[in-house]
């Protein structure tokens, strides 16, 4: 790791373990779980007390919350897009990875983007709340010790997704947790669901990459196994991790040799095997094995209000609080089917620069930016950013989704949506390949003519 970096993790430390109570703030997603989880861990080590909230979004609402309640805040997963409006007067230290507002400073920021490291592929909010717990440092804490919580973090952020495999710090981290023996890493089929599903289901749900004739069609998916000589099993079918290693084997060159003959692109084919990160103390056939299935898992929870149950499972909970993230996983997959189900119905509209989808109520606003994700996978248009709506409390949800490719073009969603959204008094931000705002209701087609008009820029200035 950079040399500087760990120092400025040293300084947020100290200033940290000068307070004997301290708030945690942070993100409602897996990576916001697993950099709370990783501060409580430490925290409750060091004997310092404190709270967790965790939030959608940091807004000026909540930093008003802060400002008033005047305890010593750690935000984790958030806070580096919102510099500007951080309170005075406090101890406010920033464990993010996040685009960072140019218009404000505070002292004990930690973020991967001030030492020339890239927050979207290279450390996550968990990562950097990782270092963080490391450089405070508590009599029980090994080098390694908490690396599993932030992977599952790293990978819950899809930041594997670029080379695919962890690369740069997360790879320190990884390696660490190697060390430690707590992570272990190969290449695998890439599919959802290894641990934990019926062989088929990993073809029938298929979305990372699309399998045309397989995915959605349970029938096909089927004779799919027969003919590739994959017995199903007795009266349960088996799932990947009950096959062999040769019948493994046998099941990736099936499918690479389907995926030709459908004229996949190189790109959708080499998705089919990643690296893939397991956690080595988990008990094998469950979703805390995979860090894949272990982030799915807590999305399930925070990003429907129920963030403490997912924090449990993080902190160890392996009995009620895991049987309730059970629960709250079979709906979050459901409406994860219903959602891309509705895209496919309603169907994407391209501008020149742009494509969009507008769901209304019928998708949550906290999982949209899953679904636009995936429709952008699976999407034939993958040569423009895919924005979704969503109505919201607060207004008007827009989540961003782009590729790699537009990325190497020029596009930086973060700084449009930051930009267009301040443009029509919303407030938006996050990283150059994900981001998101919520704007007023009103404004939408305003603000889709300016990021029309903003990521063309970007990608004509680039292209230049
Ligand atoms: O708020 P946070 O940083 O945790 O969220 C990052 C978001 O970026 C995630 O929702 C993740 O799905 C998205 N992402 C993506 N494609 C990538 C990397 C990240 O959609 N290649
Ligand atoms: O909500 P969604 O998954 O679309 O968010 C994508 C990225 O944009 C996340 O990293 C999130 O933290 C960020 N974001 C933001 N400000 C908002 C909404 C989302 O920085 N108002
Ligand atoms: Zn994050």
């Amino acid at each position: 790791m950079n040399k500087s970096m760990k120092e400025r993790a040293e300084t947020c430390a100290a200033a940290i373990r000068k307070h004997e109570e301290v708030r945690i703030v942070s993100h409602i997603d897996a990576d916001g779980l697993t950099a709370a989880a990783i501060m409580c861990r430490v925290l409750e080590q060091l004997g310092i007390e404190h709270g967790v909230r965790f939030v959608k979004q940091l807004d000026r609402g909540v930093l008003d919350e802060v400002a008033d309640a005047n305890i010593p805040t750690i935000f984790t997963d958030l806070g580096s897009g919102m510099l500007s409006d951080m309170p005075g007067g406090m101890d406010v230290i920033i464990a993010d990875h996040h685009q960072i507002d140019q218009n404000g400073s505070v002292e004990y920021h930690l973020n991967p983007h001030l030492f020339g490291i890239d927050g979207s592929t290279e450390l996550s909010g968990s990562g950097c709340s990782y270092l963080l717990a490391q450089a405070l440092g508590s009599p029980g804490l090994e080098p390694g010790d908490l690396s599993d919580l932030a992977i599952v973090g790293a990978v819950g952020d899809l930041q594997a997704r670029k080379f695919g495999k962890l690369v740069g710090c997360n790879r320190e981290i990884l390696k660490q947790g190697r060390d430690r023996g707590v992570l272990n890493y190969k290449k695998d089929l890439s599919f959802f669901g290894k641990q934990t599903r019926e062989i088929f289901k990993l073809l029938l749900y298929s979305s990372d990459p699309y399998l045309p004739g397989l995915t959605g069609n349970e029938d096909a998916s089927i004779e799919f196994l027969r003919k590739a000589g994959i017995d199903a099993g007795g009266e349960r079918w088996r799932r990947w991790i009950d096959l062999s290693v040769e019948e493994q084997q046998r099941m990736v060159s099936s499918l690479v040799q389907y995926c030709i003959s459908k004229r996949m692109s190189s790109y959708h084919v080499h998705r089919l095997v990643t690296e893939v990160y397991l956690l080595t103390e988990e008990q094998e056939g469950t979703e805390l094995r995979d860090t894949s299935e272990y982030s799915t898992l807590l999305n399930a929870t925070a990003r429907y209000g129920f963030a403490d149950v997912g924090l449990a499972v993080c902190l160890g909970d392996r009995e009620g609080k895991l049987a309730e993230a059970h629960e709250l996983l079979a709906d979050h997959r459901r409406n994860l089917v219903e959602g891309l189900k509705l895209v496919r119905e309603r169907g994407i509209t391209e501008l020149s620069h742009v494509q969009y989808f507008d769901a209304g109520s019928s998708i949550r606003d906290t999982i949209v930016g899953i679904v636009a994700g995936m429709s952008l996978t699976n999407s034939r248009n993958r040569n423009m950013p895919i924005f979704a709506f969503a109505e919201s409390d607060a207004g008007l949800k827009v989540s961003a989704r782009g590729t790699q490719a537009l990325i190497r073009k020029g596009l930086n969603l973060a700084d449009a949506i930051g930009a267009c959204a301040a443009r029509v008094g919303g407030t938006g931000g996050g990283h150059n390949i994900a981001a998101g705002a919520t704007i007023p209701r009103k404004s939408k087609d305003e603000f889709l003519e300016l990021m029309d008009t903003a990521i063309g820029e970007q990608l004509r200035i680039a292209g230049k």
